[in-house]
């Protein structure tokens, strides 16, 4: 392995898998719905959203949305802002939200204190990892992957300064990559 390369935390196999079980539960909870509608965050998420997407055995729709956070100086309520909106309205629809990762809970904080005023028909949430260790807000999430320590990840959607998007698996760089 090159000095480069980042460590591997999770395995592709163990991605797979675990992507698979995800699809597998989501397909039989939602097996009543006809109209799910999974919201992507973008942009970590768009390999496990589309993973995830091809997995399900029911009918589903994809939207996007992207937000950004602000400087470190603002209040963590005011921490997060829209980039870009989803183009469909979603009175009465079925949203699934689907994140790469849950760090400080502060984004999808704020997307569900967002998409509840539309009155969805429900509004639940999926990401692949979760930090707990860094969480700060108490977010609910229905559908999640894998708990991982507070190292920086990369890959499978991931990124670090928008390089390492692209590997298979799950990675840390930095020095906490052993
Ligand atoms: C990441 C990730 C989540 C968010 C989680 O996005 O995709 O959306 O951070 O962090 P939080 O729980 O502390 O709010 P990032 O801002 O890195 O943008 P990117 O997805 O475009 O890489």
């Amino acid at each position: 392995m090159s000095t480069n390369e980042p460590a591997v935390l999770i395995t592709e196999e163990a991605i797979q898998t675990r992507v698979g079980e995800l699809a597998r539960q989501i397909s039989t909870d939602y097996s009543h719905v006809t109209d799910l509608l999974l919201v992507g965050v973008l942009r970590g998420c768009f390999i496990f959203l589309a993973d995830l997407s091809r997995r399900l055995t029911i009918p589903r729709r994809i939207d996007f949305i992207s937000l950004a956070a602000y400087g470190q100086t603002t209040t963590p309520t005011d921490a997060v802002r829209l980039l870009l909106d989803l183009r469909s309205d979603i009175v009465g629809t079925h949203i699934l939200i689907v994140e790469d990762i849950v760090d400080t809970g502060g984004t999808l904080d704020f997307l569900l204190a967002s998409l509840r005023p539309r009155r969805p028909a429900s509004l639940k949430t999926c990401s692949l990892l979760r930090k707990p260790a860094r969480l700060q807000r108490a977010v609910p999430i229905d559908y999640l992957g894998f708990d991982i320590p507070d190292v920086w990840v990369v890959g499978y959607g991931l990124d670090y300064m928008d390089t390492y998007r692209a590997l298979p698996y799950i990675g840390i760089v930095g020095p906490d990559r052993g």
